[in-house]
């Protein structure tokens, strides 16, 4: 493995590997041990043109448990304001020594263009791509997943909202389907994407049709900021039929878990005792990120020589 750019790109002993890895690394996630010198000398550029908070600071304090060297550039006070291009951007990073580039950008494929391009020698991780992919919260959610359900071979996984915007969606089907999951995608008609047929699974309009076999059931959240108002419906009615409240997770299997990758809109795709309840895993999601960005860095750069990827 290169780069990760793609969950869709990740064969199930490589995806195993990863998650496999991440378990050994939880401990050291988690901070009762302080650090691993596996990274030291090692440089990673958090490369961010859009807002995080989760994915940027997860994969900060996944660098820094493998005592790698981290800079973290943000485009807002950055020369992009200026209209500096990707591409030099990359240079001017590359120009002060990068190992692996994490790259959250707003247009879909940026990543791919820099890992194909000599703007950079070092792995590219996609960090999230504008509405394409963001393989790291797939593997994140697989690891929880797993934790809770055992092997997710046969699982189903119940993932709701707006699909149409959602990067982790596409993520999480490819690398479930992967990993031997089935993946209903539940969604009112608008908020699915064109081709979305050729996916690795079902589609439903119905979010109470879909609850009782569910082992686990991913609530995404509505990104009113790339929507035209036209196509959503309002937030009440869209809350009434697709959103997860108390009523809902109770028709749940007892041992389904309910996930967001974040950040929510609670009292939109879920209530706030949602989120907030014993069935819910969001937080543990997060813990689980630094662990699993920690397996996709060391996987990426752990044991190479300088100047290449393992
Ligand atoms: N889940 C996720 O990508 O969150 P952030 O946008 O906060 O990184």
């Amino acid at each position: 493995m290169k780069h990760l750019l793609s969950a869709g790109d990740l064969s199930r002993d490589e995806a195993t590997l990863i998650l496999d890895t991440a378990e050994q690394l939880l401990s050291v996630a988690q901070r009762p041990i302080k650090k691993l010198p596996t990274l030291r000398g090692r440089t990673i550029v958090n490369l961010f043109f859009e807002d995080s908070t989760r994915t940027r600071i997860s994969f900060e304090a996944a660098a820094k448990r493998l005592s790698a060297d981290v800079i973290n550039f943000s485009a807002k006070g950055s020369s992009v304001s200026k209209g500096e291009s990707l591409k030099d951007t990359a240079l001017t990073l590359q120009a002060m020594g990068a190992d692996a580039v994490v790259i959250r950008h707003h247009a879909s494929g940026a990543p791919h263009r820099l890992a194909t391009s000599a703007w950079t020698k070092g792995a590219v991780v996609n960090a999230g791509d504008g509405t394409h992919e963001h393989p790291t919260q797939a593997l994140l959610d697989a690891f929880t997943m797993r934790s809770h359900l055992g092997d997710l071979e046969g699982k189903n996984v119940t993932i709701v909202g707006d699909v149409l915007h959602s990067r982790v969606a596409r993520s999480n089907a490819l690398l479930l389907d992967t990993l031997g999951a089935n993946v209903t995608l539940v969604a009112p008609p608008t908020l699915l994407p064109v081709g979305v047929e050729t996916w690795p699974v079902e589609t439903s309009y119905n979010l109470d049709a879909s609850l009782e076999k569910a082992d686990a059931v991913m609530m995404l959240r509505v990104q009113r900021e790339r929507m035209n108002a036209s196509y959503f419906p309002s937030a009440r009615e869209y809350s009434r039929r697709y959103g997860l409240d108390v009523a809902r997770m109770n028709r749940l299997p007892d041992h389904a878990i309910v996930m967001h990758p974040g950040p929510m809109n609670r009292g939109m795709e879920i209530g706030a005792d949602v989120a907030d309840s014993d069935r819910s895993v969001i937080v543990e999601q997060v813990t689980n990120g630094v662990a699993v960005r920690m397996a996709v860095l060391y996987l990426l750069l752990g044991g190479a020589t300088e100047g290449e990827n393992a």
